[in-house]
């Protein structure tokens, strides 16, 4: 092990610890007090806070950042392991950041990431109206789409397990929820609407998890080619051993905590059949034709081909 891996462990180490502290004082509340209304969209309570919010305003990007923009469950975890297996881990380098998404930081957040060397990698789930303003100024955004049945089932397995979000007495309940966007982190659909209304400033690269599924390199490629890293076929194939789901589950423990299990639960495409009715396949089919049908990341998502019974 090298040094810096070394290093590293520590400080992971250290992150795990502090996140398990979190997971003990959320097991303490109710579903409710697991919710904090911030501007009409619901957060983790115990993650974000209104401070923070505030402090991020004045985040100041470089050129550098790199942002990955998901709803939750669009593969967030996912996308984040490959830039930093592309920006760190081929030149046997440690992350510059050791936090989970970038609204979960503490109020002094600013003056934490001032302190970090470029690039800073960060993961974010807001909505493209509240992302920092200079992030949306000055940096380019990898969004990760997902269909919505499928991330509908994941997040509702998700939000089951994680002591960290409001558990669901049923299914059928949290469809009601993921519906309607009464739901941590909002609407699916407004997420992915508020994006499509900047899809061609030119500083969005947008892939499917589904593509990342069927051809993993090609989307590798994708990311290389759009943030100038010039990866070799070699490095390209190096990235992908290292972010197949089996090799991530694999290690979820050491990076995930004892949350890893839930973070890489199945992985595939098309799970949504097992848990929605017909009655509940056609009620969000009706949703995504009255609001995602015909945008242009309507069409990235591929629905009639990854929605359909
Ligand atoms: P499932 O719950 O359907 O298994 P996020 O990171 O945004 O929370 O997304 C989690 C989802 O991405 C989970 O979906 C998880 O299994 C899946 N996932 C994570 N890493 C993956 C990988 N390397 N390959 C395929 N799916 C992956």
């Amino acid at each position: 092990m090298s040094g810096s891996e070394g290093q590293n462990k520590t400080k992971r180490h250290e992150f795990l610890e502090e996140m398990q502290k979190v997971v003990e004082e959320a097991k303490k509340k109710t579903p409710d007090e697991l919710k904090l209304n911030y501007k009409g969209i619901l957060y983790p309570s115990v993650l974000c806070s209104e401070a923070t919010f505030k402090a991020l305003e004045s985040l100041e990007a470089r050129e550098d950042d790199v942002l990955i923009v998901t709803y939750p469950k669009c593969g967030t975890n996912w996308s984040l392991q490959i830039l930093q297996e592309m920006l760190f881990g081929l030149h046997n380098k440690e992350p510059t950041i050791n936090q989970a998404m970038l609204e979960f930081g503490k109020p002094e957040i600013c003056e934490y990431l001032k302190k970090q060397p470029s690039p800073r990698v960060f993961c974010s789930h807001l909505t493209y109206d509240n992302i920092p303003k200079s992030l949306l100024e000055k940096t380019k955004i990898l969004l990760i789409l997902r269909n919505p049945k499928d991330t509908a089932v994941s997040y509702y397995h998700f939000t089951n397990s994680n002591p960290l979000l409001p558990t669901y007495s049923s299914w059928d309940l949290f469809f009601k929820d993921f519906i309607s966007g009464n739901i941590i982190y909002g609407s699916y659909f407004d997420h992915v609407l508020g994006l499509e209304k900047h899809i061609d400033d030119g500083n969005i690269l947008v892939l499917t998890f589904e593509d990342m599924k069927m051809d993993l390199a090609a989307e590798i490629r994708k990311i290389s080619d759009f943030y100038g890293l010039s990866l070799t076929d070699e490095q390209i194939q190096q990235v992908e051993n290292k972010s197949t789901f089996k090799s991530m589950k694999e290690k979820s423990s050491g990076t995930h905590g004892k949350l890893g299990n839930f973070f890489f639960r199945k992985g595939e495409i098309g799970d949504w059949k097992n848990l929605f009715t017909e009655e509940q396949s056609k009620e969000i089919d009706a949703k995504f034709e009255e609001s995602l049908a015909g945008t242009k990341l309507g069409e990235k998502i591929n629905y009639s081909k990854y929605c359909t019974f």
